[in-house]
């Protein structure tokens, strides 16, 4: 008999501040009926000047832990996925902590772009069945606005800033609630897709690659809309099989929202019913890590997901990376 990792309690932390897509229109060459057909995005948040990474991960952090009825100061680990920290360094995760009183405590950051929520939950749920840890809190959050270019439609239109968290304790033995699998995978030949190519050790700060808009998002996106379709059908399909599950048992479908239309491809290659997805993207667009743990806090909140529902989780993103997971909640 087994114990698993059953979330406990999440939240989210998402800026006041709306972006349209009317404020679009005055800014770049689009139109709302084109992103609307092509994206499914409406509006999105985005921070205010001086709000930071870490103050929408500490919001998402401090509700998680308030609605598991946890004291944030007895958290042993805290994850913050994001590839948009406050700073390079040090790590996101430590200002998080601090923020919430927590200092002691394991606390790093985890880089898998739209797939960092999964990834760190699977990382949670890791170091619960080793029994290093009893009480993981799993932050996915993307601060995106800085590193878009907000001189290029091809990008601009897709992306939002939030934070979403989930709060992962250790189980009774033998109990159903819980992580039931996650399955990660990567391929870096993906890896110019996606990307944003200045600011690192391949290419750190210069004038010149600061004149040449190097630190922002560069993507070609209709590789990257193939690929987040095939894995992440396929991925899916791996979380249904492990499981030996048919889509009829599941009770929600939780993927990242990136794209409606990858979304809506994902169901039918996946056979996955749409109506069982639950979907936030026209009023968020991609927060990238943060997209699936916002979606899990809004439908809990709704009453779209309740305790015991079986829920499936995909995400792809840069990388590219991507996984899925089955969580009964
Ligand atoms: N408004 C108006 N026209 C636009 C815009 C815009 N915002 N953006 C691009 N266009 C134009 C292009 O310039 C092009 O014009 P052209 O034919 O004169 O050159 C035309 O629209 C068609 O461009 P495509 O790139 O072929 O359009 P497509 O139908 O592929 O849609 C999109 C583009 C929405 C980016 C799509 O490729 C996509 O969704 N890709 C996945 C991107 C994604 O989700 N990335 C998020 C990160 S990764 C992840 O989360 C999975």
């Amino acid at each position: 008999m087994t114990a698993r990792s059953v979330i406990v309690g999440t939240g989210r932390g998402v800026p006041e501040r709306v972006l349209t897509n009317s404020d679009l229109e005055k800014m770049v060459d689009t139109t709302d009926a084109w992103i609307v057909e092509r994206t499914g995005i409406r509006e999105r948040r985005l921070i205010r000047q001086g709000q930071k990474t870490s103050d929408l991960a500490t919001t998402a952090g401090r509700e998680a832990c308030r609605k598991a009825g946890i004291d944030p100061k007895t958290l042993e680990c805290i994850i913050v996925t994001t590839v948009t920290p406050d700073r390079p360094l040090p790590c996101t995760a430590v200002m998080v902590q601090k923020n919430l009183g927590a200092n002691g405590c394991a606390a790093f950051d985890l880089a898998a772009a739209c797939a960092g929520f999964i990834y760190g939950m699977s990382l949670a749920d890791a170091l619960i069945q080793k029994g290093q840890y009893q009480r993981v809190l799993v932050v996915g959050v993307e601060v995106l606005s800085p590193v878009i270019d907000w001189t290029d439609r091809n990008t601009c239109v897709l992306f939002g800033d939030g934070a979403g968290a989930a709060v992962f304790v250790k189980g009774p033995e033998g109990g159903d609630r819980g992580v039931w699998s996650t399955h990660l995978f990567a391929d870096g030949d993906g890896a110019e897709f996606l990307c944003i190519p200045g600011g690192g050790t391949a290419m750190p700060a210069s004038p010149q690659s600061v004149a040449e808009r190097q630190h922002f998002v560069k993507m070609q996106g209709r590789e990257v809309f193939k690929h987040a379709v095939r894995n992440m059908s396929r991925a899916a399909q791996v979380a249904l099989e492990h499981n030996h599950l048919t889509p009829a048992e599941l009770d929600r479908v939780v993927v990242h929202q990136a794209n409606m239309r990858i979304i809506e491809a994902v169901a039918k290659q996946a056979s996955l019913p749409l109506e069982k997805f639950y979907l936030n993207i026209e009023r968020y667009g991609n927060t990238s890590s943060a997209s699936i743990p916002i979606a899990v806090d809004e439908a809990t909140e709704a009453g779209k997901v309740k305790q015991g529902d079986l829920v499936l989780m995909a995400a792809l993103g840069a990388g590219f990376s991507w996984g899925s997971a089955v969580v009964r909640l």
